[in-house]
């Protein structure tokens, strides 16, 4: 939800300030998947002495730049187009700072010229406090000077009660924002740390506190879910970014090296592989996880530092913004503060109590590793499909292949990494507990009943928002699953913070590699699925799907009982890609003609039961989400107990059949819509092979028939979904909305 994106590109005298810009636009470009509604960014140039990883010298100090809109990233690039082409002046939209601190000035000490570093800051908001306005989006700044200015990532809580304490100091605001609280109090912060009355606390503000400090002063104050990042005149060339609970990762671009600093304030060169944990640091050695810079002795022995020329860092709320920069990249983990000063890289951790006197210690090295990502750029992109969405929908023969790539051995035997290492802790177990939240939640009920089947253990669904609501109670003895697509879904990743409390394993099954619940769960799968960009999720779903069977074969591997039922499953998975492909052939040209009769229709019920339950949930939610036609999933078996009454010969209905116990039950609720004048409008989803079915309404003139593909029962629905996934796509074209990026909606959930 919402986008954060920044810089820091160091080296290049030639690049200009408008490529730079172009940069962040791209980088926001790749996030705008995300959700959002308004964008800006924020960028300066200075050329400081890079020689020594203490504060820098300033040789020269750029104006930053500060523009932002309401609407699209497209709209800022038009901004930042007419800002910043060659000889224009700043417009009413951008802002030009105070540039000079003479006080700061100084020369390199080394004599050498350290060359340009640009920093950027950019942002697309989801807003959750105030309006859509120009006032209220980010960047937002301390001063008009743009002394500080940053941009955030989810909700600081107790907003209201800081902002009471700033007005009282005399600190006026600008925007209804949580977020402008954050860059006030830090200059507030900055004051009255360099005025510190107390002995104790001047001694940290007359070395003239580092940036990074001065971001852990302030995270004691803030509550709430946050990915800050900063930008300041009084640190020219720096950044600062801090997290608590909302997702940020760093790429690494150029050469590095991971170094330990040591109290003398000397590096080191430990590693230049790409890991370091703090038993590899020396004793003596302070905080500092250090990249980017190497030591060199000059002629007369004597060392110093130098910054690699090409050294580049990226900070985003997901790769999808990095991954056309570098594959390198380190997650952060909550708590986390991530410094670039003069270039160099460092990672702190902020602990315990807060107190002046052992600053330092507060400030510790967390074990932090740089991941290669197996992301390649053209899975970001719409390649000659008109939206993402379709593209996904398509792409599912292939993306279900991927989720079982390596997974099944010799066409006979599951093997997933993780619960096969877990696997009697799992067998011990006695609730299997799911919890998710939309389309994920959808997939939970869909692998339920195969789960209980084949597990013979309870296993409960649950929505994560409603879990944490009642507190539901959690023991030791539970296996609590944690199903998300971004793996960063709040209400999701509370309801883990709240299981691991209270003892229980817990499971992830998540999309995005090194998301915070698949670094929180114990073990887990990855669906491997490949990025989703689409709000609307599709591909996900039913690899979701896939992975949940996957772990009802795995669970049930020894039991000789199930052996016929697991081989007709095996072999419903090895088909299942070409069913796809099929399904999708199918009913592509169908589908598009239901839609352009549905377009203007403003209501839509969808029945299923057993195994299609979640199945017709699924649909409505995806046609809620893209086409915003009020639609609903209701249980077959609960028509007549009340839905009933909605039915005329006017009201669009969709029924899923299954060719299982519970066909014969969908039958009759086929017979009882019929007999209530339905029929012109009514639309059933059926296996090729459901001859019933088939023959039902074959004498029903009127009656629509979407044929798909037939497998095993508990696959059925990867198949049924298909139409309905083109149905919500179609409508939604005809209805000619925004199908990627709907209304309201962002795609990964990630505040309250
Ligand atoms: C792993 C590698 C994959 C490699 C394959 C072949 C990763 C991420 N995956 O895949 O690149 O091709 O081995 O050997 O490096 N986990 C959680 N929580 C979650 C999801 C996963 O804790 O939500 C854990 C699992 O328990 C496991 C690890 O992460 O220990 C990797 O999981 P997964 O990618 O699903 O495993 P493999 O398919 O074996
Ligand atoms: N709470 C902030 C705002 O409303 C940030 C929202 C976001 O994550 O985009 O401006
Ligand atoms: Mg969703």
């Amino acid at each position: 939800m919402c986008g954060i994106f920044a810089c820091f590109i160091h080296g290049s005298d030639t690049l200009s300030e408008r490529e730079v810009a172009g940069v962040l636009l791209n980088g926001l470009g790749r996030l705008e998947y995300r959700g959002y509604d308004s964008a800006g960014l924020c960028l300066s140039r200075s050329s400081t002495c890079v020689c020594s990883s203490e504060q820098p010298a300033v040789q020269d100090q750029f104006c930053p730049r500060l523009l932002k809109t309401v609407g699209t990233v497209s709209v800022l690039r038009e901004l930042v187009d007419r800002e910043m082409s060659p000889g224009s002046v700043n417009g009413a939209n951008g802002r030009r700072a105070k540039c000079t601190d003479d006080s700061r000035r100084g020369s390199c000490a080394v004599g050498q010229r350290c060359g340009t570093t640009h920093v950027g800051i950019a942002h697309t908001r989801w807003a959750t406090h105030g309006a859509v306005s120009v006032e209220n989006c980010h960047p937002h700044v301390s001063s008009a000077e743009l002394e500080f200015v940053v941009v955030h990532n989810g909700i600081i809580t107790n907003y209201q009660a800081l902002k009471e304490m700033l007005l009282k100091k005399g600190t006026r605001f600008e925007s209804d924002t949580d977020t402008e609280v954050v860059v006030k109090l830090i200059h507030y912060l900055y004051s009255t740390l360099l005025e510190a009355p107390s002995e104790s606390s001047r001694k940290t503000a007359s070395a003239s506190i580092p940036f990074e400090k001065l971001v852990m002063h302030l995270m004691r104050h803030l509550e709430g879910a946050f990915a800050l990042i900063f930008l300041s005149t009084k640190y020219p060339g720096q950044i600062v970014a801090c997290k608590r609970g909302s997702p940020l990762v760093i790429g690494l671009k150029g050469e590095y090296n991971v170094s330990e600093r040591t109290k003398g304030g000397h590096f080191s060169k430990t590693d230049s592989a790409a890991r370091i944990t703090s038993s590899k640091l020396s004793k003596g050695a302070t905080a500092s996880l250090s990249l980017g810079r190497t030591r060199n002795l000059d002629s007369e022995g004597r060392g110093h530092d130098e910054l690699n020329d090409s050294t580049q860092y990226f900070f985003a709320s997901d790769v999808n913004a990095i991954v056309e920069h570098t594959d390198r990249v380190l997650y952060t983990e909550d708590n986390d503060i991530v410094s670039v000063r003069s270039g160099e890289l460092q990672v702190f951790n902020v602990t315990s109590e807060f107190s002046y006197e052992n600053e330092d210690e507060q400030m510790v090295v967390p074990n932090r590793q740089v991941s290669t990502i197996q992301m390649e750029l053209h899975e970001i992109m719409k390649g000659s499909f008109p939206h993402f969405m379709k593209k996904e929908i398509f792409e599912q023969p292939e993306s279900i292949k991927q989720t079982m790539r390596g997974r099944i051995l010799n066409g006979s035997e599951v093997h997933l990494t993780g619960v096969r290492e877990h696997m009697s802790d799992i067998r011990k177990s006695t609730r299997l507990i799911f919890v998710a939240s939309g389309t994920s939640y959808n997939a939970c009920m869909a692998s339920r009943q195969i789960l209980e089947e084949l597990s013979e253990i309870p296993v409960i669904v649950e929505l994560a928002g409603d879990f944490m609501d009642r507190l539901c109670p959690i023991f030791r003895s539970d296996v609590v699953a944690f199903v998300s697509q971004s793996g960063e879904t709040a209400d999701t990743l509370d309801a883990l913070k709240y299981a691991r409390k209270h003892g229980a394993m817990c499971m992830g099954i998540v999309n995005v590699v090194g998301s915070s619940i698949s670094r929180l769960t114990d073990f887990g799968v990855h669906l491997n699925a490949g990025s989703e960009i689409g709000v609307a999720s599709t591909k996900v779903y039913t690899s979701q799907i896939v992975v949940m069977v996957m772990i009802a074969l795995e669970l049930s591997a020894d039991s000789k009982n199930k052996s016929a039922r697991r081989i007709a499953i095996l072999q419903g998975l090895r088909e299942l890609s070409a069913n796809i492909e099929k399904t999708i052939l199918l009913v592509d040209e169908h589908v598009q003609r239901i839609a352009d009769q549905l377009a203007d229709d403003r209501s839509i019920l969808c029945f299923g039961r057993g195994y299609h339950y979640a199945t017709c949930v699924e649909a409505a939610l995806k046609i809620k989400e893209v086409a915003y036609i009020h639609t609903e999933g209701i249980n077959a078996g609960e028509l007549k107990h009340g839905p009933i009454a909605l039915v005329d010969e006017n009201l669009p209905i969709v029924v899923f059949s299954s060719m299982d116990l519970t066909a014969v039950k969908v039958q009759s609720a086929i017979h009882q819509l019929l007999a209530r004048g339905v029929r012109q409008r009514l639309i059933v989803v059926c296996s090729e092979s459901d001859t019933q079915m088939l023959e039902l309404v074959a004498s029903r003139e009127g009656v629509d028939v979407i044929k798909v593909a037939h497998t095993v029962d508990c696959l059925q629905s990867v198949l049924s979904i298909i139409p309905m996934q083109l149905l919500s796509y179609y409508l939604a074209v005809a209805r000619k909305l925004n199908v990627d990026c709907p209304r309201n909606l962002a795609k990964s959930v990630t505040v309250h």
